[in-house]
């Protein structure tokens, strides 16, 4: 099972980026804690960074190509408005869960929308990086087609 994890924005940024909100874990380090989870659930992944919204829709274009079976996508900021993200996920329609290190329905009105959400799955969020794993697990009973 192939399964590619996109981040958006400013996520390279996080340990340095608030902290207060993000939680102190370095992006390097979150890479690798989703390795390490991916490795322990038998899963192939792939880790995708970037802060620019044409090369998250042509990673997802190419998602299509590579036949992934399920992606894990943190759009970040792009969440709230893209609706290029959202017509890229429904274009390829692989399986996709969204995750967001904070609980976005907490936060500012602007964050409480998420314009990507409705494109994927199911959304985990306000668990930090650990939504990461708590994705991934979550995967695996998708492309499985068990009952979630
Ligand atoms: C975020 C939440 C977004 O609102 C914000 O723009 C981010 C990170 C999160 O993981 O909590 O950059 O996606």
């Amino acid at each position: 099972m192939k399964v590619l994890v996109i981040n958006g924005p400013n996520l390279n940024l996080l340990g340095i980026r608030e902290k207060n909100i993000y939680g102190s874990k370095g992006y390097k380090d979150i890479c690798e804690f989703i390795k390490n989870k991916a490795e322990e659930l038998k899963i192939d992944v792939e880790i995708f960074q970037s802060n620019i919204e044409g090369e998250i829709i042509n990673q997802i274009h190419k998602a299509y190509d590579d036949k992934i079976d399920g992606i894990v996508i943190n759009p970040a900021a792009y969440t709230h408005y893209s609706i290029a993200i959202y017509d890229a996920l429904k274009a390829v329609n692989i399986p996709t869960i969204e995750i967001h290190l904070s609980n976005i329905h907490a936060r500012e009105e602007y964050r409480k929308k998420s314009v990507t959400a409705p494109a994927c799955v199911g959304q985990i969020c306000g668990f930090g990086y650990h939504g990461y794993a708590m994705a991934l697990e979550a995967m695996i009973r998708v492309v499985n087609n068990l009952e979630v």
